[in-house]
């Protein structure tokens, strides 16, 4: 589905790189699973989770069979977004993300200047194509500090960018990065950003012009993925 920062561009060139190793049977986990856009690509054990309760609520739903509305006014739109208590969690998500600009979090109405898109239908046919692929995934509301990962795991990060702005909930890239050492003691780890500890080194990169860089609107950037070998970890 359109969300923002979603990978959904460059899930596969990622996925090269971080299941090149994978072992039968190893666990995948995203901590940061947002809109599910790398998820959905990789097969067998997979744990994800995320802090945004409603938006976890929503995958879940999905697998449970929930189907999202076909089409969300711009007066229904505002009436859930002032009103989100006194509707279900899955649908608040729903259209949290998919009915507004770029997938953001209440980013705004999604409209199109012709016109004549359906922004929800879209979203709504992107999320019954993917929960396709998620029948076995184990969903979990957490913060990443908080989740428990089985040792062994081979851990995708995908979290906010450090200095991006527009998500749900404000983060901590330093915390985050001293999470990271700490959990590939013991599970392999990678990590999407445009930079990182330099003890970690990158394994994959490419131009992006995003809304997301930490230049601010359609400035561009280089993402990469990184990696940190034991030699390196400081951990250790
Ligand atoms: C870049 S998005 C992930 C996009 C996802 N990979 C995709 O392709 O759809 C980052 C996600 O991190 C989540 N997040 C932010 N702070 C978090 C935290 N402290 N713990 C766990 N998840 C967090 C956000 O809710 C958001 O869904």
């Amino acid at each position: 589905m359109r969300y923002m920062g979603g990978k959904h561009r460059n899930a596969k060139h990622i996925l090269q790189t971080v299941l090149k190793d994978r072992t039968p049977g190893q666990l995948y986990v995203e901590p940061f699973v947002g809109g599910c856009n790398v998820i959905d690509k990789v097969k067998g054990e997979r744990l994800a989770a995320d802090s945004n309760e409603k938006l976890i609520e929503m995958w879940k739903a999905l697998q449970a069979g929930w189907v999202p509305p076909l089409n969300v006014s711009e007066q229904m739109y505002q009436e859930i977004r002032t009103n989100e208590s006194d509707y279900e969690p899955a649908l608040v998500a729903f259209v949290a993300t998919g009915c507004s600009f770029a997938g953001k979090w209440w980013g705004g109405y999604a409209r199109d200047r012709i016109g004549n898109r359906n922004f929800c239908d879209e979203s709504r046919r992107a999320v019954l194509t993917q929960v396709q692929t998620l029948d076995n995934v184990k969903f979990v509301h957490s913060e990443f500090l908080n989740l428990e990962i089985p040792d062994g795991s081979l851990v995708y990060c995908d979290p906010p960018y450090n200095g991006a702005t527009g998500y749900k909930d404000e983060f901590d890239s330093r915390t985050f990065w001293d999470w990271c050492e700490q959990l590939s003691k013991n599970n392999t780890v990678y990590v999407s950003e445009y930079n990182a500890p330099a003890n970690w080194q990158t394994v994959w990169s490419k131009p992006v012009s995003s809304s997301l860089t930490p230049e601010g609107s359609g400035k561009r950037g280089v993402e990469k993925l990184f990696t940190i070998t034991s030699e390196n970890n400081q951990c250790f």
